[in-house]
């Protein structure tokens, strides 16, 4: 994504985020929050492929390679220096530890250097804030759906910064398992696109993977049954054809798509909230988005789901969730670490 410069604006706050908790490599300028100013994303999926999954040596050492040319750019692109800024934004968890590092040793180089304020982020919460960069942000109290290829929960949020966990996986996150199919059907990494594309074709009622735990009324998600019956499936079958493999793609992603929107509608209905945020990287998926604003219009909540280019790894958001901590309070110091397993609900 480029940056824009548009016509001379008055604003507030304005933060540089940075991203380095996966496998992308991320910096974005950010004006009060809301509005993006630049925004660079430096995705490691072509390194990645020939693994099909994140080879974590391989990540960090990527994002060392990225993450100057990365923050420059964005920099650049917001025709700005880092003196420009009122503070830089940087998630600390979670995520791969040897990641997370990069991005937190950048923030914190700069930080010192210029002088600016350090401000902690949790990528989930940057995954929630990215809804607020949209046309239509948010009110609280609202539920959010955070489905990446390593998150899948569900929070409720009253006010601000506060969060209680709804329900999470109790195996495998909804993105990992498109990941892992996609990986048994020979489709490529990341699973998610692929197996989108693929299911355009094929019958979504063409082969039933079992929903484990539909039937139960636990609130948490659980993939690896549907995983593990997908897998079943194709040994069973041998070699399959294109427009088999097509069906397999559809089935598969039919079923996520009916536990996510089924237990989100589940947890909306138990609580006061009539607004939901679908966001992360999973929230990307076409089938997903409509099948939960099919279950809005049925149910009577207000969908917001960010632009997909939103949904995935990004620093914008980071920066977005960076204002809200920042006008908090939140500051770090240099002693700040990254936190591999940094949770979301207090
Ligand atoms: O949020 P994200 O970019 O990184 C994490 O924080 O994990 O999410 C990446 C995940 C991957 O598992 C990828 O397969 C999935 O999001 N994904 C999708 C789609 N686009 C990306 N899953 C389903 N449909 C998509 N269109
Ligand atoms: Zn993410």
């Amino acid at each position: 994504m480029g940056g824009h410069l548009g016509a001379p604006h008055s604003y507030q706050l304005r933060i540089l985020g940075i991203e380095s908790s996966c496998d992308e490599t991320a910096a974005a300028v950010v004006e009060d929050g809301r509005r993006i100013v630049s925004s660079v994303v430096a995705s490691q999926d072509a390194i990645h492929a020939p693994y099909g999954g994140i080879v974590p040596e391989l990540a960090s050492r990527r994002h060392l390679e990225m993450i100057v040319p990365v923050v420059e750019q964005a920099l650049a692109d917001a025709g700005m220096r880092v003196s420009d800024v009122d503070a830089v934004a940087v998630t600390q968890g979670p995520g791969l530890v040897g990641s997370l590092l990069v991005g937190c040793s950048m923030a914190k180089a700069l930080a010192y250097a210029h002088r600016r304020p350090l401000v902690p982020v949790n990528h989930l919460e940057g995954h929630v804030y990215a809804s607020f960069l949209a046309d239509d942000a948010p009110t609280h109290p609202f539920v959010a759906l955070v489905v990446s290829g390593g998150h899948t929960a569900l929070y409720h949020t009253d006010a601000p910064l506060s969060y209680t966990l709804v329900s999470e996986t109790r195996d495998d996150a909804a993105g990992e398992a498109f990941d892992k199919v996609a990986k048994l059907l020979g489709l490529g990494f990341p699973g998610g696109p692929v197996i989108q594309r693929m299911a355009e074709t094929g019958d979504p009622a063409a082969i039933s993977f079992p929903l484990a735990h539909m039937t139960d009324q636990a609130p948490d998600f659980s993939f690896s049954g549907i995983k593990t019956s997908v897998s079943l499936f194709v040994k069973r079958a041998g070699t399959l054809s294109d427009e088999r493999v097509a069906d397999v793609a559809a089935s598969f992603q039919a079923a996520v798509v009916k536990m996510l929107v089924g237990k989100t509608v589940k947890a909306v209905l138990r609580t006061s909230a009539r607004r939901v945020v679908l966001t992360g990287g999973v929230a990307a998926n076409g089938p997903l988005r409509a099948a939960l604003a099919a279950a809005a219009t049925e149910h009577g909540f207000v969908l917001h789901v960010p632009p997909r280019i939103l949904c995935t790894d990004n620093a914008a958001m980071i920066a977005a969730a960076g204002t809200a901590r920042f006008l908090a309070g939140a500051r770090a110091t240099l002693e700040m670490n990254a936190i591999p397993d940094l949770s979301l609900a207090a």
